[in-house]
């Protein structure tokens, strides 16, 4: 008798192997691509890097409750926020110095973005002007500030990122002070010249100074009335980002602040409270009046559908697309934002949902075994 295997077609491989699959692929490559200081301070946190782990952690501790014979043919993944019609709840979170990663630096990630039809929130700190990125994007972008000291200076930078076409405003609030980043005053890191903010030309070397990279012109002394001047001057919504406490995120929420949850990865104030943790007070205490952002530690689509269903509006990654932006350029920031979104779409499909709005917090439930 013939063995029904030896003549059996040979199927090929779904994937290719060695290709990333998922965004840990993605990682481990970047790890090897990248010089050993470069991957630390991508990868790197603040002193002992306990929020970063539970950034991360935070998504194990909640199972989820799928519902079954709903029904449903596909899932819509549409997202407004600010007005602005998102296909994905996915944004790109702002990550400085991209030049440190690829050659192109933020070009490359503008547009690997667009490809995938994802948002960039581009930083303050990007390789590559405002005005050459917002050239490049063939869609809606958003500009992160950090607020300098020079209040000029300040308000030139969101002046030139609005003519450049940016459609909100992120101020980072989070960031009085750099954390005390080990990993890199082991390794004495300091930004090369293509990492160097392109937007400050003429500014101070950054140094690398207490623990982190530090740039002497943010200003540590911003309070709430200078983010009211800074929604007068910027002309654009505005997000304040790195929001950690419901009272905060209520502040934020009275005076029409769209609130982005962060903890910056873990890279200022370690043992911070994991993000997913403080978002359903923050989602309570605003109650719809503005949207609410979430980043920290989502690697998965199932990451991305419990936040969702805990209330957040959209979510944003950092690290992840920039290890695909190291890996690949333009293609590899496009694989990794299109791995998360296939992912988030089969775990709607699976949790039984066809919208966002179906994702709901009886979704989850606590797993404490974690
Ligand atoms: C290498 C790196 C650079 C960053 N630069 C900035 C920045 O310039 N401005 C800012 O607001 N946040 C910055 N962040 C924080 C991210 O916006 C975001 O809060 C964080 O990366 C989210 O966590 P995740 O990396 O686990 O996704 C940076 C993060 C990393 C990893």
């Amino acid at each position: 008798m013939n063995d029904p295997d030896s003549s059996a077609p040979e199927v090929p491989p779904l994937v290719p192997s060695g290709t990333p699959l998922n965004l840990e692929d993605f990682r481990r490559a970047a790890r090897v691509a990248l010089p050993a200081p470069v991957f630390d301070y991508l990868e790197g946190g603040a002193a002992d890097e306990h929020t970063v782990a539970w950034n991360e952690q935070a998504y194990r501790r909640k199972a989820l409750a799928p519902r079954v014979l709903t029904g449903h043919t596909g899932v819509d993944t549409r997202c407004s926020l600010f007005g602005a019609e998102l296909e994905s709840p996915v944004l790109l979170a702002p990550t400085a110095a991209h030049g440190l990663f690829h050659a192109d630096g933020e070009i490359a990630t503008v547009r690997g973005a667009a490809d995938a039809g994802a948002l960039l929130t581009l930083s303050t700190f990007s390789s590559r002007t405002i005005e050459e990125v917002g050239a490049a994007a063939r869609r809606p972008w958003w500009f992160q500030l950090y607020v300098q000291r020079d209040r000029g200076l300040t308000a030139d930078l969101v002046r030139r990122a609005r003519e450049a076409g940016a459609g909100v405003c992120v101020v980072t609030v989070d960031t009085p002070v750099t954390g005390w980043r080990e990993r890199d005053l082991r390794n004495g890191f300091a930004l090369p010249s293509h990492g160097r903010p392109a937007n400050l030309a003429g500014a101070p070397t950054h140094a690398v100074t207490g623990g982190g990279i530090h740039d002497p012109r943010i200003d540590p002394a911003v309070t709430w009335d200078d983010l009211e001047w800074l929604r007068g001057v910027a002309g654009l919504p505005v997000f304040a980002k790195g929001i950690q406490r419901a009272d905060d995120a209520g502040q934020a929420a009275e005076r029409g602040l769209g609130v982005w949850i962060s903890n910056h990865g873990g890279r200022n104030l370690d043992t911070a409270r994991p993000t997913l943790d403080v978002l359903p007070s923050v989602v309570a205490r605003v109650d719809g009046r503005v949207p609410v952002v979430l980043d920290g530690g989502i690697r998965r689509g199932t990451d991305v559908v419990k936040a969702i269903a805990l209330g957040a509006t959209a979510v944003a990654v950092g690290r992840p697309y920039v290890w695909g932006l190291a890996v690949g350029g333009r293609e590899g920031v496009r694989d990794v934002v299109r791995a998360l979104r296939r992912e988030t779409e089969l775990a709607m499909a699976l949790t039984g949902v066809a919208s966002l709005a179906g994702l709901t917090p009886d979704l989850l439930v606590p797993h404490l075994s974690a």
